[in-house]
């Protein structure tokens, strides 16, 4: 089987899911998360909801309607991994990994922050004046929601692009300082053909700008919000330009073809701007109307979505403690008593330690006399116990021998069974690496 796709997307919970959200990102993300040959994964980024947001019943409201939204619109919590970031503590473990081989100049050049500093200098105040310090490590809480599951893809709007490359750096040295591809490098993914959806003032539709229409308004509230969206003054029966329209663009981002087409040809006609908005409204309600239904449902049992949750951090958190442990071990954050710690160790870790130590060779004489020696893993495993050798010289023969063997199979099976107790047999699949990776470090040295 072919490895799947991660594709990963991250909403910040600090506010009110609105029309745009859904045109921009909840219901292209559901249709892309059906696909069979990707793995999606959508979480409800908390963490990052506390950089700009210090109220904390707002916090725990917008996770709430966020995590109502995307289960409302189709997300299958059992196709797909959903979770809440803060539910993962691997995440903020690996931000701090992942902070230490952080360039703090990278930080310095990141879009949000050096907004924040240019308007303070704007302003002729302290540059860094009122900027938390987690505005500035944002980037990297980020590059960790990514790393941490080896996300391939992460779709995003514009603005987060950087956020995407910084990731890409991060994962980068990463890798090279610790010797090994332990993160994927993720790739951003802009949606080309993704509306973006004017608000009610007809400049993006976005909470900055304050004119947003919330999604999930009650029929007539939602009716009220369309009528309220700024037209220009022309008056039924002039033909009206459906391209400078922001009825229009709205319209066209939730109709089908043939609507669009017919609305087109309503505008050049004339329609009256009330008839048209009517109409917007009708054609919203239409989209809206079931998930509507079964949004408000979700929001009167929270503890049914607080359990689709669990469930779900539970599954994400299989693959992240796994990781958590190969990385803890990557850096040197591992147990004292390597022997010991080995039990308790995954296969994953197992790897990693396997290729950040090399095996060892012990040589000894035993009291029969003979010249032994064995063959270890970096954590002490022990690989190959060889028979007892007359000489030194001889037992150092045989391990020369083993490790000189190279690559070619027969006749590191004839090395093995040359250092074995006649009849006795080891794991050749286990000790195969470890000799190759004995005979690596020698020409290195030499
Ligand atoms: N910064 C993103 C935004 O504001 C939200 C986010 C947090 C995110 N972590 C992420 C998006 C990881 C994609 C991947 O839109």
């Amino acid at each position: 089987m072919t490895q799947k796709r991660r594709v990963l997307t991250g909403i910040t919970t600090s506010g009110t899911p609105h029309l745009g959200n859904y045109v921009g990102a909840i219901r292209p993300a559901i249709a892309a998360s059906l696909r069979a040959d990707v793995e999606s994964f959508f979480f409800l980024a908390d963490y990052h909801a506390l950089v700009k947001c210090d109220d904390p019943a707002r916090v725990q409201q917008s996770t709430l309607e966020i995590a109502a939204s995307w289960l409302a619109c189709g997300l299958d919590p059992h196709k797909v991994f959903f979770y809440r970031q803060s539910d993962i503590p691997e995440i903020p473990e690996l931000t701090w990994m992942l902070t230490c081989v952080t360039a703090k100049g990278l930080l310095n050049r990141a879009h949000a922050y050096k907004a924040a500093v240019d308007q303070n200098t704007a302003a002729q105040t302290d540059e860094d004046a009122g900027i938390n310090a987690g505005l500035y490590m944002y980037p990297v809480l980020m590059a960790a929601d990514i790393l941490i599951f080896n996300a391939h893809e992460v779709p995003v709007g514009r603005d987060q692009v950087q956020h995407i490359e910084i990731a890409r750096d991060i994962g980068q040295r990463f890798n090279h300082t610790y010797q090994s591809d332990y993160f994927v490098l993720p790739e951003s993914r802009i949606e080309e053909n993704v509306a973006t959806l004017p608000g009610t003032d007809g400049r993006k539709m976005s909470k900055s700008y304050n004119n947003t229409i919330p999604l999930w308004l009650p029929a007539k509230d939602l009716k009220k919000a369309v009528l309220g969206i700024v037209t220009d003054s022309r008056e039924p029966g002039q033909p009206k330009d459906p391209e400078t329209s922001n009825i229009f663009a709205i319209y066209q981002a939730f109709a089908s073809a043939e609507e669009t087409a017919a609305m087109r040809r309503a505008f050049a006609d004339g329609i009256g701007w009330g008839d048209a908005k009517q109409k917007l409204f009708e054609r919203l309600d239409v989209e809206l109307a079931e998930k509507r239904e079964r949004y408000d449902a979700l929001i009167r049992h929270p503890q049914d979505i607080e359990e689709q949750l669990h469930v779900g951090a539970g599954r994400a958190r299989e693959r992240t403690r796994a990781f958590i442990e190969k990385l803890r071990w990557a850096v040197g954050v591992r147990t004292l008593d390597t022997a010991g710690g080995l039990a308790s160790m995954s296969s994953a870790t197992k790897e990693v330690v396997a290729e950040a130590a090399p095996p060892q060779v012990k040589r000894y004489r035993e009291k029969d006399g003979k010249f032994y020696f064995k063959l270890t893993s970096a954590v002490g495993e022990l690989l190959l116990q060889s028979r007892g050798f007359d000489s030194p010289q001889e037992s150092g023969r045989v391990v020369d021998t083993l490790i000189e063997a190279g690559d070619d199979a027969a006749v590191v099976s004839a090395a093995i069974r040359n250092a074995l107790p006649p009849g006795e047999s080891v794991d050749e699949h286990a000790v195969r690496p470890a000799l190759a990776r004995l005979k690596a470090d020698r020409m290195g040295e030499g």
